[in-house]
């Protein structure tokens, strides 16, 4: 969602700032600002609604100093517009902030203002911060104390960063609950701030995460971080391992393109090391959830949003099947406002790649301080604020995933829910030490499953080019395929704006056959496997019904090829294995759809990576 970048130092910050924002720009963003304080105290604010080139092209000279902060907003109160954009000032222009998260109060604490003689210029929720602060400064509060009185007023979790026209060398920033996380860079005689690593990284690899109601004053020389109720404290950075260069698009046209062919390898991170064959064990050495607590357990229940929640539907399957014990998946954002009757026997799996999916973040904390249930979460990000809620992580080891539309972290979840399911299994002798070994053999195979998959780049495109012009498509799949089919339609909308629906097959005859004419076509995931017959005569009542079929199938399948009028043939895969292969295919087939239709591919409307708000 909105990134922020901060900058104090000894180099020019306007450049520093804009660079660090092109970083931030896969989060998805409507306008984009900076703000720059030179050594008197002066600052200059420049914002325009669009995309960061647009402000950039408009900067005629690149204001003067050493300090600064940059935002690409993502519009939630107020339209997208240069007005509504961030950095937001104080009416007399001292303060100025940025902000991830929601004032959920805006209108009680404007209607505050107004009585206080303050009039707020923009629709934001966000102005009423600088101006709150700008207030309790007049009364003679020190910035911090201003901006922790100004946090204590509003509700709604938040990160914010500031700078002040009486303190040109400073930057402030907060935290209050988990709107994103806020991550301060240790340079040379420099320092950094960023609601996300990757606008660090060619700077420093130096890094200090902000907790829930932490201020920092960060200066040329260090940060001091405070706590309520405890004293300032200067934190020591650690080292993150992330790799500056994996950040690149390399020679791919798109950084979605890039990332589907990077399964293969991401998958072979995920799984080294944690499926070993002799003698068998999987996820030995690193996972901190005992096996009595696995014997324990009754039930898992597993969490997500979008594709994460996809994922979350598919590892059902493996953990009752290969766990052998009771699974549920749901929505993040349903699950923490009904009565879910947990428990510490229900042991709650949640799966988000960027760790800061606030429905999702909410949930693990109501399933933690309500029911004290255990929890794993299942995370590309180190440090991210899943991985710090839970008790137990396996860490995804994607690299960044820049492409708005998630790819390479929805397989590598899967490996990871497969592999704890393996372990849940052999916990709760569910499998024995040969069914482990088999099954864990098996899933060595993903990588080039999902390698295999990829050659069907040609074939997708040709289809994508016969489906560019249509207005609906319905993606059909049974057992384990049925997540994928939502799956495929949700990517079809994300990067192509194509309605698509994905549903199970079986219950197509129930309702969604009435839509079915020449111009609606269907996908349909049918590999050969339990319920090849019953896809299969899924795809026969569309064909009676004029409907085009695309079938997506194994590979030299020549009744499925005979039947479909498209056909795209993917490597046979293992039972219960077929989301590796089919997986690729059907990402493909959504990217040259939208490549076809000449769409923004790695940044879709309206969309953000890291969905901090609720
Ligand atoms: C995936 O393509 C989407 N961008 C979106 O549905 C995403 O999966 C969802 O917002 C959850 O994100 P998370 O995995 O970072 O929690």
């Amino acid at each position: 969602m909105c990134g922020i970048i901060g900058y104090v130092g000894r180099r020019a910050a306007g450049p520093i700032l804009l660079e660090g924002l092109q970083r931030l720009e896969y989060r998805g963003y409507d306008s984009a600002g900076i703000a720059v304080v030179d050594r008197d105290g002066a600052i200059e604010v420049l914002k325009r609604r669009g995309k960061l080139a647009q402000l950039t092209n408009s900067i005629g000279v690149m204001p003067n100093g050493g300090s600064g902060i940059g935002h690409t907003r993502w519009a939630t109160h107020g339209e997208p517009s240069d007005r509504n954009a961030h950095p937001h000032t104080s009416s007399a222009g001292e303060v100025v902030v940025v902000q991830n998260g929601i004032v959920e109060n805006h209108r009680e604490l404007r209607e505050r203002l107004a009585q206080a003689g303050v009039r707020c210029e923009s629709d934001t929720d966000t102005e009423v911060i600088p101006q709150l602060i700008a207030l309790a400064l007049q009364r003679g509060l020190d910035f911090s104390a201003a901006l922790r009185e100004t946090l204590d007023q509003i509700n709604g979790a938040n990160a914010v960063v500031a700078v002040w026209r009486r303190e040109p060398e400073r930057i402030y920033a907060a935290r209050r609950g988990s709107a994103g996380g806020i991550v301060i860079g240790f340079g040379e005689d420099e320092m950094f701030v960023a609601s996300d690593l990757a606008a660090l990284l060619p700077h420093t690899t130096q890094v200090h995460h902000l907790e829930d109601g932490d201020i920092a004053v960060v200066g040329v020389d260090g940060v001091s971080v405070s706590s309520r109720g405890e004293p300032p404290r200067q934190p020591q950075p650690t080292e993150v391992g992330l790799d500056p260069v994996a950040v690149a698009k390399g020679s791919y046209r798109h950084f979605m393109l890039k990332e589907i062919h990077e399964q293969p390898r991401a998958l072979s991170d995920t799984i080294r090391g944690r499926a070993r064959l002799s003698p068998p064990t999987v996820l030995a050495d690193e996972l901190t959830i005992s096996d009595d607590l696995l014997r324990a357990i009754s039930r898992v229940l597993i969490i997500g949003m979008g594709t994460s929640l996809h994922a979350a539907m598919i590892g059902r399957w493996w953990i009752e099947q290969l766990g052998g014990v009771a699974a549920d998946f749901d929505n993040a954002a349903e699950f923490r406002y009904r009565e879910p009757l947990l428990g510490p026997g229900v042991l709650v799996v949640s799966i988000t790649q960027s760790g800061e999916t606030i429905d999702t973040l909410g949930a693990m904390r109501e399933a933690e301080q309500r029911w004290q249930s255990p929890q794993l979460t299942i995370c590309n990000v180190p440090g991210s604020e899943a991985t710090r809620i839970a008790e137990h992580v396996i860490h995804l080891r994607c690299g960044p995933e820049i492409g708005v539309a998630s790819t390479k972290t929805f397989t590598a979840s899967l490996a990871a829910l497969y592999l704890l399911a393996c372990r849940i299994g052999r916990a709760r002798g569910r499998l024995s030490e040969a069914e482990l070994a088999d099954r864990l053999d098996a899933l060595l195979t993903a990588p080039s499953l999902t390698e295999r998959g990829l050659s069907a780049g040609d074939a997708c495109a040709t289809v994508a080019e016969r489906l560019r012009g249509a207005a609906n498509l319905l993606v059909l799949g049974r057992g384990i395929e049925y997540p994928l089919a939502m799956e495929t339609a949700l990517k079809c909308k994300e990067i192509s704006y194509m309605h698509a629906e994905g549903y199970a097959a079986g219950e197509m005859k129930h309702g969604p056959i009435a839509l079915l004419d020449d111009s609606f076509p269907v996908v349909a995931l049918a590999p050969r496997g339990p319920l090849f017959d019953k896809m299969l005569s899924a795809v026969q009542q569309v064909r009676a019904r004029g409907a085009p079929v695309i079938a997506i199938g194994d590979e030299g399948d020549a009744e499925l090829a005979e039947l479909a009028n498209h056909f795209i043939g993917v490597p046979p895969a293992p039972p219960l294995l077929s989301p590796f292969s089919l997986s690729p295919v059907v990402q493909l087939l959504a990217y040259h759809l939208a490549a076809a239709r000449g769409l923004d591919i790695d940044q879709p409307r309206n969309l953000a990576k890291t969905v901090t708000v609720e």
